[in-house]
């Protein structure tokens, strides 16, 4: 089964087409970054607009790119949320005209289930069941997968996720948007040790997090230092510190209580080098996927509804995006 999916849930335009026999064949991403940059973050509406010029020129370049013509496909997937409501409903509009005219299924892949399930696009895929570590823009949540489909939220963010508290403390030291890669950079010049930073929430049982006052604590450092070029680089390195190793302590303990030997981690924050090479330290098995399906894309929604639409999913063609969408709402899929 051929599967087209579509991802315009935020500021990346993502196409791939991935077949359930031989795998991913083609992809292509078409990111923003520019567009919002002079304004600092991103334009809802600037979002919806530019989606709308790039998914079906990149449908074309992926269909090229896989020697094949749009009657080849299958099945479209599409992120039906959560995200922008304006740019979901341009790839959901695009996905389900295009089966429509097509006469073939169409289903909504929920994003964060896409970005789950990213690193068994790897060569070596972890087996389930394993505990998932989303770090993202939107959500940071640690949560155990006994199946796919079936989604046990054991902790999360009681205020930002935590690649919104590296993009907002980014922005604090003076750095462009999307300031997470940048303040990673910056972390590299910094010297361990010059100033500690707390490990918000780790001192208290269960695994939700609580990133906002770190950013705060970057702040009142910056502001209290001779805010020279290294004093930056030394926040951003103990910023990014106390990020990952609280991430580390919780994911530590997600394990431990769910017994799970395997952890999966996913999200734009998995990007991050820190992270990658701290949570190696954990007794258990560490799944990644490669660099660029850590951020979003085509791929991983492609696979994801590949899924679904080889288990049989069947959606009324209703073109109704869901900006909110727990996570846990979803059916599991007969394994
Ligand atoms: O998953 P993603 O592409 O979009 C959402 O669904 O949110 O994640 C984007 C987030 C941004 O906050 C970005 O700053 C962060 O991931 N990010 C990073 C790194 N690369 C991306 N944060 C820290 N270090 C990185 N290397
Ligand atoms: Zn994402």
């Amino acid at each position: 089964m051929r599967v087209l999916g579509i991802e315009t849930s935020c500021d990346e335009t993502g196409v791939a087409i991935y077949d359930t026999e031989q795998g991913l064949l083609a992809h292509r991403l078409f990111s923003q970054i520019k567009l919002h940059a002079e304004y600092g973050g991103v334009v809802p509406e600037l979002a919806s607009r530019d989606h709308i010029q790039r998914v079906l020129p990149l449908t074309y370049e992926v269909l090229a790119a896989a020697g094949l013509e749009l009657s080849d496909l299958d099945g479209i997937a599409y992120t039906s949320g959560p995200g922008l409501i304006g740019a979901l409903m341009v790839g959901a509009s695009v996905a389900r005209s295009l089966a429509w005219g097509l006469n073939i299924p169409a289903v909504g892949v929920h994003h964060m289930e896409g970005h789950l399930l990213a690193p068994m696009l790897e060569p070596e895929p972890p087996r389930l069941p394993f505990v998932a570590l989303l770090v993202s823009g939107g959500h940071t949540m640690l949560v155990d997968v006994p199946q796919i489909g079936e989604y046990r939220i054991l902790g999360e963010s009681v205020d930002d996720a935590a690649g919104e508290a590296f993009d907002k403390t980014a922005k604090l030291l003076g750095l462009d948007y999307p300031g997470g890669p940048l303040l990673a950079k910056l972390a590299e010049q910094g010297r361990a040790g010059i100033y500690k930073f707390p490990r918000p929430m780790t001192d208290r049982p269960g695994c939700d997090f609580s990133f906002s006052g770190l950013k705060t604590f970057s702040l009142t450092t910056w502001q209290n230092s001779n805010q020279t070029e290294q004093d930056k680089a030394d926040i951003a390195h103990a910023f990014e510190e106390a990020v990952v190793e609280t991430l580390f302590i919780k994911c530590k303990r997600a394990l431990e209580q769910t017994g799970r030997k395997t952890l999966v981690i996913a999200g734009g924050v998995g990007a991050n080098q820190s992270l990658r090479q701290r949570l190696k330290d954990l007794k258990a098995q560490v799944y990644f996927p490669r660099l660029e399906f850590c951020t979003d894309n085509g791929a991983m929604i492609a696979y994801a509804g590949a899924l679904r639409l080889q288990a049989g999913a069947s959606e009324p063609p209703v073109i109704q995006p869901r900006p909110r969408w727990p996570l846990t709402e979803l059916a599991a899929l007969a394994s």
